[in-house]
């Protein structure tokens, strides 16, 4: 009981401190006379002054993949959680590289010499998709440059190596050399507009296979949803490794009957800095705290966990890959991060609450790593989370959720289309 008034005593006192720096500084005078008899403290400080990061879908242009500074700065507590993008893509493109010159007397399944392989992309516009797609085709030779970088987008088909937009590469093994062909690849889009999709990617390794079954060799996919979704439904029969990332529970697992390998993208470590930075926030505490330097309880991330972007303000957690030899290591993947595992004490973090986003409820990482790894890490952090699952087609059918941000302390914003922070920052101006 003590300790309850204890509280609230200092949630009027920091609601009070609040409120007059607010009217002070011209603040936009927002009181919310829609008074939701919710948290004091919440709904003093104006809501356009409430810590914000966004994560998993970097604000930025889907088209060149400029960062969307007014998004990411959108006030002095807005972050970015996410994972360094380029260093994971190289991770996979070079594990697939790897496995093909370890199995090279084997890989060729219609000893042609050349290895095909098919590559499912999860979203054309999104940096962390285009990223891997890159990844891909720099690791194998097959990508095309144009304007300064490699081409990201989907091919089609490309049976005979004519497409324009890749090339054949090649590959010297044991004094013998192998052409390498991207020999389809597709934006994994469904009809009603979710991206990353794993049944349209059961789907056309269906149509793939039954065009040119015995040249595909090896499987690349953005991501282990649409990976398991081409491994149960044929590579797995066939015995053609797919190569997936996230590091999904279910394909850690799958590694042991033949699923190629995948990337862990270090979720445990995200989904503890994107409440971290929330958390930080809210106490007035050094952003750095329980992240690059110990916070009481002795939490702390190791350097070689992450990368902090000041001038991005973006948190990048690194990459690490997953084959036959290390998967035993990655078992479950909604297992905290122990170094970071230390309940914070309710005195000096007292609860607050939070509103969070999923773009898409039926997104695998999302839903079967991120998510519950975030509800481990909310109880640790004393936040009080409401859950939002979008349908991954519209930002609508997410900010209609949002009818009174007063009501929370703090937001976490995972976009359906990373051209649209302004959908979400408007309600909170
Ligand atoms: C993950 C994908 C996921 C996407 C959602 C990516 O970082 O690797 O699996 O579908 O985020 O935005």
């Amino acid at each position: 009981m003590k300790k309850k008034n204890a509280l609230l005593a200092l949630g009027l006192a920091l609601g009070m401190t609040v409120t007059l720096t607010a009217c002070g500084s011209g603040g936009d005078g927002k009181t919310d006379g829609s008074n939701s008899g919710g948290n004091q403290a919440a709904s003093t400080v104006a809501n356009k002054d409430k810590p914000l990061v966004w994560f998993n879908r970097q604000p930025s242009n889907s088209s060149t993949g400029e960062l969307d500074m007014t998004a990411l700065s959108f006030n002095d507590n807005t972050y970015y959680v996410g994972f360094d993008a380029q260093q994971g893509a190289e991770v996979q493109g070079t594990m697939i590289k790897d496995y093909i010159e370890k199995n090279i007397d084997t890989i060729d399944r219609n000893g042609d010499g050349v290895i095909g392989y098919v590559l499912a992309i999860g979203d054309v516009g999104h940096n962390d998709s285009i990223a891997r797609t890159r990844g891909v085709r720099e690791a194998l030779g097959t990508g095309v440059e144009k304007d300064g970088g490699v081409i990201s987008e989907p091919i089609g088909t490309n049976v005979d190596g004519k497409a324009k937009s890749v090339k054949d590469g090649t590959l010297e093994v044991n004094g013998k050399s192998y052409k390498i062909r991207e020999l389809a690849s597709q934006e994994m889009k469904n009809n009603s507009g979710a991206t990353w999709d794993a049944a349209t990617a059961g789907n056309a390794i269906g149509t793939w296979a039954s065009s040119f079954d015995e040249q595909i060799d090896v499987i690349a996919s953005n991501n282990d949803g649409m990976g398991m979704s081409i491994f149960n439904s044929w590579s797995k029969d066939n015995k053609v490794p797919t190569f997936g990332y996230d590091a999904n529970s279910d394909a850690v697992a799958a590694v042991a009957e033949g699923y190629g390998g995948t990337v862990s993208q270090h979720a445990d470590v995200q989904a503890y800095l994107t409440l971290r930075v929330l958390r930080n926030a809210l106490d007035g505490v050094d952003i750095d705290t329980g992240i690059g330097t110990a916070d009481d309880a002795g939490n702390v991330l190791g350097e070689d966990t992450y990368v902090y972007n000041k001038d991005q303000r973006s948190y990048y957690a690194l990459n690490v890959p997953v084959t036959a030899e290390n998967y035993k290591d990655f078992t479950d993947s909604t297992k905290i991060y122990e170094p970071v595992s230390k309940q914070l004490d309710k005195e000096k973090s007292p609860e607050k609450k939070v509103w969070l986003n999923i773009y898409n409820s039926s997104d695998n990482f999302l839903g079967s790593t991120y998510q519950p790894l975030l509800e481990a890490y909310d109880d640790l952090l004393n936040l009080k989370v409401e859950y939002i699952a979008g349908d991954g087609q519209t930002e609508s059918n997410i900010t209609n959720r949002l009818g009174n941000p007063s009501e929370y302390d703090a937001f976490a914003i995972n976009m359906v289309k990373t051209d649209n922070g302004a959908s979400y920052t408007s309600l909170l101006n």
